[in-house]
């Protein structure tokens, strides 16, 4: 989805502005009272008219002294009728490390390169460096093989020693955090010169994002949507991890099963396969032959295609909506044990680069905003199980992250300390959770819900990552409505999708 389409999904009279997520780069710039759009140095040729500004905002929040500057890099997308706008809407797309929308990471992308130069945190010299370390250091599911989650374990402890000691003189490690996004966010307010209140739409992160900014700045909301909502909570009290994020795969995966019997072999090959007929069937077959590619791992191409890997494209299949129909093919492939050659090559294009950004800040932002640290494997057990206990199907896949900010060298300057709890916004925010989302279920958006009075969550009822991944005319309407008028749904709102899987 460009740039334009997204933006257009709102249909609203109002300039959208995009605030990414960078690293902080002191500059020498003065601080600038307004905001300078130009031309942006990426092609943007058929995403819809879009100006870029490079601007100044404090790199240090908490020194008040210093006259040190961050350049912010901001893409917007003007109003259509700009005498008729008056008002800005701010974005967060959330992250890789938070499992970034497939179809929103060509935009991603462009949100991440940066302009002005901006350097972003990274633990390597080079790509080459990182691509060396994460096969050396991976993360592994914890069923590869019996001591992978031990091994995944002292493996994140070098990459931290490796971090560090590549950015040990680099001061602006330790103002990688949420809480001073939260306060770009706000510096980008004041400069836009509207009438200081924030409009905000966060995804994925940027629902981590923008529920603490909310709970910074209550008095400065003004339309806030809280979309694929992770649960902060954890988020800032789990080792980095939402270890809540599975808790609707499974019933995602069983859904898709029972909608592709109910399409066919024609439109959904894993239905062709003789005998199974339940979505349950069909489930202990691939059950099977993850454990079949588990103890025989086959040779193809470049790869090794073992039980990771048929893990790996169920996975695709509740991750991107689009893709469910060739995803099923590979499966049913996998199972028959032809073409499997195909099928590692898919998997690779459709996980390469999604797992892994250009740099590390994500990994930076989410190791140094959680709280706990862990010196031995027993101290992540409890957000391992957790994981695993969350999902039968994906929660070895991904369990082992609970590894990875066990032993981060540094902790953000400021974090958000508070509990979510008895927020009083001055208008009060809307959340936003799809039944089968494969990473943030509905619950999410409901337990945050709870901490923000007069909230509202609306349920999509619908598959893939936050309700940019099926269109729904429910949720454009109730979006557009919020935005315009500040007009909430009634509790317990369910929105049909107006789309179909295969
Ligand atoms: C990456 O950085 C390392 C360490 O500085 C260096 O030895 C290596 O040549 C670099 N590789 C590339 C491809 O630039
Ligand atoms: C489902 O298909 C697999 C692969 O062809 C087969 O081994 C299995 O017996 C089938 N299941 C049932 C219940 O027939
Ligand atoms: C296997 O791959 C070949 C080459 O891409 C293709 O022509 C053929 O249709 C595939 N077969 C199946 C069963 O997917
Ligand atoms: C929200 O989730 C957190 C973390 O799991 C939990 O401690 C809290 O009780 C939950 N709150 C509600 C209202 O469910
Ligand atoms: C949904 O919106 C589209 C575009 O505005 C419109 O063409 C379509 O009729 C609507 N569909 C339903 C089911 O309301
Ligand atoms: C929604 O469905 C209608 C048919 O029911 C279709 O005409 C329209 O294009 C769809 N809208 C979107 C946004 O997909």
């Amino acid at each position: 989805m460009v740039l334009s389409q997204l933006f257009g999904q709102l249909a609203l009279a109002a300039t959208a502005l995009a605030v990414p997520l960078v690293g902080r780069e002191a500059t020498t710039a003065n601080s600038a009272e307004t905001i300078a759009w130009g031309p942006c140095d990426f092609d943007t040729v058929g995403k819809g008219p879009i100006e870029c500004a490079a601007f100044p905002v404090p790199l240090d929040y908490t020194d008040a002294g210093s006259t040190k500057k961050l350049m912010l890099s901001l893409i917007k997308s003007p109003a259509p009728n700009p005498t008729k706008s008056k008002k800005s809407i701010l974005f967060n797309f959330g992250g890789p490390g938070y499992e970034a929308v497939h179809t929103l990471n060509s935009l991603a992308d462009r949100l991440h390169t940066g302009l002005g130069n901006t350097i972003r945190f990274s633990c390597f010299d080079n790509a080459t460096d990182r691509q060396v370390a994460t096969l050396q250091f991976p993360v592994l599911p914890t069923t590869a093989y019996e001591t992978a989650l031990a091994q995944t374990f002292a493996g994140a402890e070098v990459w931290s020693n490796l971090c560090y000691a590549k950015n040990k003189d680099n001061e602006n490690a330790k103002y990688l955090g949420t809480a001073f996004v939260a306060r770009d966010l706000m510096s980008v307010v004041d400069a836009l010169g509207e009438d200081g209140l924030l409009r905000y739409w966060g995804l994925s992160y940027g629902s981590t994002l923008g529920a603490t900014v909310a709970a910074m700045f209550p008095d400065r909301m003004d339309r806030i949507v809280l979309d694929g909502v992770v649960n902060s909570h954890n988020y800032y009290h789990r080792l980095g991890i939402d270890v809540d994020q599975l808790l609707s795969a499974d019933d995602a995966f069983r859904s898709i099963l029972d909608q592709c019997l109910a399409a066919g072999p024609e439109r959904c090959a894993l239905a062709s396969l003789k005998g199974n007929t339940t979505a349950a069937e069909l489930e202990a077959t691939l059950l099977a032959t993850i454990d079949r590619y588990h103890k025989n791992p086959v040779a193809a191409g470049a790869t090794v295609v073992d039980g990771n890997v048929v893990g790996q494209i169920m996975f695709i299949t509740i991750k991107y909506t689009g893709d469910v129909p060739n995803a099923a093919v590979h499966l049913r492939n996998l199972v028959n044990g032809v073409n499997i050659t195909e099928a590692a090559a898919y998997n690779t294009a459709l996980n390469a680069g999604i797992a892994q950004g250009n740099d590390d800040s994500f990994l930076g932002i989410k190791c140094s905003d959680t709280f706990p640290r862990a010196d031995t494997l027993e101290g992540i057990m409890p957000d391992v199980n957790a994981m695993l206990h969350s999902s039968k199907l994906f929660g070895a896949q991904i369990a082992s992250i609970a590894a990875q900010c066990a032993s981060w060298p540094w902790e953000a300057k400021e974090r958000y300390e508070g509990n979510f709890k008895g927020i009083k916004t001055k208008n009060p925010l809307l959340l936003f959770g799809n039944t089968y989302d494969p990473v943030t279920p509905v619950v999410n958006a409901k337990n945050m819900s709870a901490g923000f009075e007069g909230s509202v969550v609306v349920e999509q009822h619908g598959y893939g990552h936050a309700t940019v991944s099926q269109p729904s005319n429910c949720t454009t309407q109730i979006m557009q409505s919020y935005f315009t008028k500040g007009t909430l749904p009634k509790p317990g709102t369910l929105c049909e999708v107006n789309t179909s899987l295969f």
